[in-house]
């Protein structure tokens, strides 16, 4: 046996990465899409699943966590799982335009796959608050970008309103094929841990993640690739907690912009996702956040963006209520590059600048 079949032996699908095929088509049979689908795929999905132990020493019990790190994606966020699917089915739909709200990592996405596609992607923002990674990649993957002095809330209202009256296909959350596109994660969990963990920890802002990893762990389970479901444990930034609150929040504000947002549009499925699951939603500062931000930087070599770190960070905060033995996922959506101002401001690195370039000089900064 040659090495590379010794290795393929040992090794599942989702680490073959080299062979990898996409989601569709790695998931094929769960999704809606048949042999006329034509596939726009950047091969997303197979992200690594990583156990972070400073996070489980920190609850103290005998418990596994591990990161779903969703920022190795193509465009580096959890969304091209449904932008693959839903840019794949306006294709098959014959659309030419797309259309999206986004705190951004939505506009990144849909630009990559729409003009691999060969559509125009229009993407609708809140002018001054999507941080600079993902408007560089928006700008750069060519989409036509509308910055608007308003936030994400009045973004979606346009872009559903112009998706009924103009010939544009709506690709945010609401659009279905996304939701079934990200469910593929909930896949790649129990495929990979051989069984859906007890909690998953998740960040929500317009709510269409928690959506789609329910809507995933209850149809493997319902196949009896599971014995059991995990908690649905949402978590939101406390100046952007609609639905911690239960209500609608006029002008959310947290450092995390990409769940920057006020009135969820699946709200009803999120809670849904909740209560079925007996999880819970809770907030968390940002101060919490930004701590968890950096733990995972510093002491796991895992550099997400803030929003993503909301996942960790509540955990941690519901840290007495994990039973001894427990599985536990965090879902990092989004890569930390793509909001280097909250790194450079947010780290507790040391930085020494204006030195000699010479090595006495750098000896002695160094300590020796
Ligand atoms: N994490 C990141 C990095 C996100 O970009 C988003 C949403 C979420 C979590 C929340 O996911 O909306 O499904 O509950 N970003 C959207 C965007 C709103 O426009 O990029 P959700």
């Amino acid at each position: 046996m040659s090495l590379i079949e010794r290795i393929k032996g040992k090794l599942n699908k989702t680490q073959l990465s080299p062979n990898w095929p996409g989601l569709i088509e790695a998931y094929k049979p769960w999704l809606p899409v048949s042999e006329q689908t034509p596939v726009i795929t950047l091969k997303e999905g197979a992200t690594p699943l990583i156990r972070i132990k400073s996070v489980e020493a920190m609850i103290g019990k005998n418990v596994e966590v591990f990161a779903k790190y969703d920022g190795l994606n193509p465009t580096g966020s959890f969304k091209d799982r449904g932008m693959t699917m839903a840019i794949s089915k306006a294709k098959e739909e014959g659309s030419e335009a797309v259309i999206c709200a986004s705190t951004g990592n939505t506009s990144a996405s849909a630009a990559a796959y729409a003009r691999k596609a060969g559509m125009r992607a229009f993407v609708v923002i809140p002018d001054g608050y999507v941080a600079q990674g993902k408007l560089a990649q928006a700008l750069v993957y060519g989409a036509e970008v509308l910055a608007i002095k308003g936030n994400f809330d009045q973004a979606l209202d346009i872009v559903r309103e112009m998706a009924v009256n103009y010939p544009v296909n709506l690709v945010n959350s609401v659009n279905p094929y996304r939701i079934q596109g990200q469910k593929t994660s909930a896949f790649e969990i129990i495929d990979c841990l051989g069984e859906a963990p007890d909690w998953l920890c998740i960040p929500m802002g317009n709510a269409g993640n928690i959506t789609a990893y329910w809507l995933g762990f209850k149809e493997y389970f319902e196949a009896k690739k599971s014995k059991k479901l995990p908690k649905m444990m949402g978590f939101q930034a406390s100046g952007s907690a609609p639905l911690v609150l239960n209500t609608i929040v006029k002008n959310p504000e947290t450092i995390a912009t990409a769940i920057r947002i006020g009135n969820p549009v699946n709200r009803e499925k999120a809670i849904d996702a909740k209560n079925s699951s007996q999880g819970d939603f809770l907030d968390v500062s940002d101060n919490e956040i930004i701590e968890a931000y950096k733990l995972l930087g510093k002491e796991e070599g895992i550099f997400c963006e803030p929003a993503s770190a909301a996942s960790v960070a509540g955990l941690l905060k519901r840290k007495n209520e994990i039973i001894d033995g427990s599985k536990i996922v965090c879902v990092l959506t989004g890569n930390g590059l793509k909001d280097p101002d909250c790194a450079i401001k947010n780290n507790d690195a040391i930085f020494r600048s204006n030195l000699e370039p010479d090595i006495n000089t750098i000896a002695k900064v160094m300590g020796f």
